[in-house]
């Protein structure tokens, strides 16, 4: 287990289209496991592979809540309902966070580490996160969406991000 460096929003890897994960084996146990560390390190709520200079279509959740750490292999939206706006960063564009809109619930079929699929369906916050995150596989950052950055003062405050 490692941490890994985090690449930042100016560097053209987090603008590529990552590929699908063909092996479930070792390899692709320790980018999760390090994924994981460096998540928990930079205190972020979500990491893609792309971010940490791989560009396969891994990506791990954290929300902090009792579903704990979500990974998620190959994940693509299957159904995606209503409509929300809320606050988003990144650990690559670190300083600012923003107004965001996404839908309020998603479905997302996806593999685990051992290749076996999956669905799971977020709302609200995850929701949000699960769009985030698939949106990096894609080579695409949330700052291509801003409705609005928050001020300063609005991210003092904290919130729910
Ligand atoms: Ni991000």
């Amino acid at each position: 287990m490692a941490i890994r460096n985090i690449l930042t929003s100016e560097d053209p890897v987090l603008r590529k289209t990552s590929r699908p994960v063909t092996n479930f084996d070792k390899r692709l146990h320790i980018l999760l496991d390090d994924m994981a560390d460096t998540l928990r390190e930079a205190a972020g709520a979500g990491l893609a592979a792309p971010q940490v200079g791989v560009l396969r279509r891994v990506c791990i959740v954290d929300l902090g809540d009792d579903d704990g750490l979500t990974e998620l292999v190959n994940p693509e939206i299957v159904s995606a309902e209503g409509r929300q706006e809320g606050r988003e960063g990144c650990l690559s564009v670190p300083g600012v966070a923003a107004v965001v809109a996404r839908p309020e619930r998603v479905t997302v079929r996806a593999r685990d580490r051992r290749g076996n699929e999956f669905t799971t369906t977020g709302e609200g916050l995850r929701a949000r996160a699960y769009c985030h995150e698939i949106d990096h596989l894609d080579g695409k950052l949330y700052t291509e969406d801003v409705i609005r950055y928050l001020t300063e003062e609005e991210m003092a405050e904290g919130g729910e991000e």
